[in-house]
């Protein structure tokens, strides 16, 4: 079974379930990537600072699937902020990605302290303008920076990549986010791994399914609405991430996972968070 759309603010439809390679090197990214696709997953989220752009773009060209099935999701790092420099770190990226067009290009970090977030969206709406990119996000945004973005710029993110497990639910962002049409997709949607995927609530939700805590982990993201992109080098965790679309939690499991929330952050924090 693969896996369901969502539909973007601005038409375009975006895999729910997508494979992220952060902390994966050059050589191990590309190996991931492949057995990803080979399982059936679409949508690959990389990024400037994660140096493995060259081996992803390796892994989709050797896939022989057609580009238009492919969604791929890069991100301009902080030291690239501002309007000349982020259209060329932009180059550099589909030049390492072996891409002509880009899905969805995001601003990794808001950095609200160096304050040149608006000009970098500016040029990435040029990008978008021209056809160089389908669709323009942001990351790790605040409700505070997201707030100035709609008010001083023309296009209103599709979507905002944050940090979002059961530990850390961000419901206010989340709440914002549908006022405004934008997407939530989560980053560490597993909590990576260790702590919470061995929490006690979890295992019994996953027993009473016949799952592993970390399918539940993922279906909750799923019947919620978030954009998920669980990260695994290990190609029995791959194919076991991916295979969550036929079951269904009940609204008493959803609401054992409402409670978890302790609005604990694993990164750092983004109204603060300025490192280049
Ligand atoms: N925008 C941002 O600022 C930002 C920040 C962080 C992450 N991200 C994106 O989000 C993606 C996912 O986040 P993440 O990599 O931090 O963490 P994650 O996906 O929550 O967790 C990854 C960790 O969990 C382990 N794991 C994966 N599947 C598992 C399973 N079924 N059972 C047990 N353990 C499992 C992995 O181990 P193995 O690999 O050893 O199998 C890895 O150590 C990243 O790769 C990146 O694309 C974005």
């Amino acid at each position: 079974m693969g896996t369901p759309d969502v539909t973007l603010n601005n038409g375009i439809t975006m895999p729910q379930l997508g494979f992220g390679v952060w902390q994966v090197a050059d050589d191990e990214a590309e190996r991931a990537v492949r057995t990803a696709l080979d399982t059936g997953y679409r949508s690959i989220d990389t990024a400037r600072i994660y140096d493995n752009e060259e081996g992803t773009g390796r892994a989709l060209r050797a896939s022989g699937l057609p580009r238009e099935e492919l969604f791929v999701t890069t991100k301009l790092w902080n030291s690239d902020q501002g309007y000349d420099q982020t259209l060329r770190a932009f180059d550099a990226s589909m030049e390492r990605l072996g891409l002509d067009q880009l899905d969805l290009y995001l601003i990794h970090w808001p950095m609200p302290t160096v304050g040149t977030y608006l000009d970098t969206w500016r040029a990435m709406e040029k990008l978008h303008a021209d056809g160089r990119i389908r669709a323009i996000g942001v990351s790790n945004f605040t409700v505070e920076t997201l707030q100035r973005l709609i008010e001083e710029t023309d296009v209103v993110p599709a979507v905002n990549q944050i940090e979002l497990h059961p530990y850390l639910q961000q419901n206010g962002l989340r709440e914002f986010h549908q006022e405004h049409g934008i997407h939530t997709e989560a980053w560490s949607p597993l909590g990576q791994g260790q702590g919470l995927l061995d929490d006690p609530a979890l295992a019994v939700i996953a027993k009473a399914h016949g799952r592993t805590p970390a399918q539940v982990v993922l279906r909750w993201h799923l019947q919620i609405g978030n954009v998920v992109i669980p990260k695994s080098v290990t190609p029995s965790r791959i194919a076991e991430n991916f295979d969550v679309f036929d079951f269904e939690l009940t609204g008493d499991d959803l609401a054992a996972i409402a409670d978890l929330d302790s609005e604990a952050r694993i990164g750092p924090d983004p109204a603060t968070f300025d490192v280049r």
